[in-house]
C-alpha cells in the first residue's frame, strides 16, 4: 500500500518544529509501524537527509517506550495496542497519517517524535504507581505451552494430585549407600570391585 505521512520534525528542544510530508510506498500490511517508519528512514539515509527520530525499545509490546500520537490518538488508538504492535492492516491504500510526539509541558520534545520523560521518571523513583488492573506482565511474543492452556483442574485431577502428594511424602528417600551393599553382596564383588 501507499501512504503520506505528515510527520513532526524537530531539529532540538530549543527549535521550532513543523510537519513534513513523506510518502511512504509499497508498505506490507504485515509491517508493524515502527517498521514502516524504519523503511522511510533508509530512504531518507539514501537520500542524504536526516532520519526521522523515535523512541522505541522492546518491539514487543513491553516496555510502551514507542509512545507516538498517530492520527490524534495515542499509540493509534487501537485499544491495548502499543506503536510497535500496531500493524500497517489497520490502515488502508492511499491513507494520510500524521504522526507526533506525545505533546505535554512536562514532557518537552528532544527531537522529532522523541521527547524528555525525566518527569515520569522522578515519580518512578519515587516509588509512584498507580493501581490500574492491568494484569500479569505476559511475554507479548510468547508460544502457549500446555501450562497456560491446561483448563483448570478438575475435582478428580485435584484429588488424585492430593494423594500423590501423601504418597510421596510418606515413602522416605532412598537411603545411601544402597549402592555399596549391592556391590558387596554380588557374588563377584559388582562392577568396579577389584576381586
Ligand atoms: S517498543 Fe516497547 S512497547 Fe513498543
Amino acid at each position: 500500500m501507499n501512504l503520506t505521512l505528515h510527520v513532526w520534525r524537530q531539529p532540538d528542544a530549543g527549535s521550532p518544529g513543523k510537519f513534513v510530508t513523506y510518502q511512504a510506498t509499497d508498505v506490507d500490511a504485515h509491517m508493524s509501524f515502527l517498521e514502516m517508519l524504519d523503511v522511510v528512514n533508509e530512504g531518507l539515509v539514501a537520500r542524504g537527509e536526516d532520519p526521522i527520530a523515535f523512541d522505541h525499545d522492546c518491539r514487543e509490546g513491553i516496555c510502551g517506550t514507542c509512545g507516538v500520537v498517530i492520527n490524534g490518538r495515542p499509540h493509534g488508538g487501537q485499544p491495548r495496542t502499543t506503536t510497535c504492535q500496531l500493524h500497517m492492516r489497520k490502515f488502508h491504500d492511499g491513507d494520510s497519517i500524521v504522526i507526533e510526539p506525545w505533546r505535554a509541558s512536562a514532557f518537552p520534545v528532544v527531537k522529532d517524535l522523541i521527547v524528555d520523560r525525566t518527569a515520569f521518571d522522578r515519580i518512578i523513583g519515587r516509588g509512584g504507581f498507580i493501581t490500574a488492573p492491568t494484569g500479569g506482565a505476559e511475554d507479548a511474543k510468547r508460544t502457549p505451552t500446555w501450562r497456560s492452556t491446561r483448563p483448570p483442574a478438575s475435582g478428580a485431577a485435584r484429588a488424585w494430585r492430593r494423594a500423590r502428594t501423601r504418597r510421596r511424602r510418606s515413602s522416605p528417600p532412598p537411603r545411601s549407600g544402597t549402592w555399596a551393599s549391592c556391590r558387596r553382596d554380588s557374588p563377584s564383588g559388582g562392577p568396579g570391585s577389584s576381586t
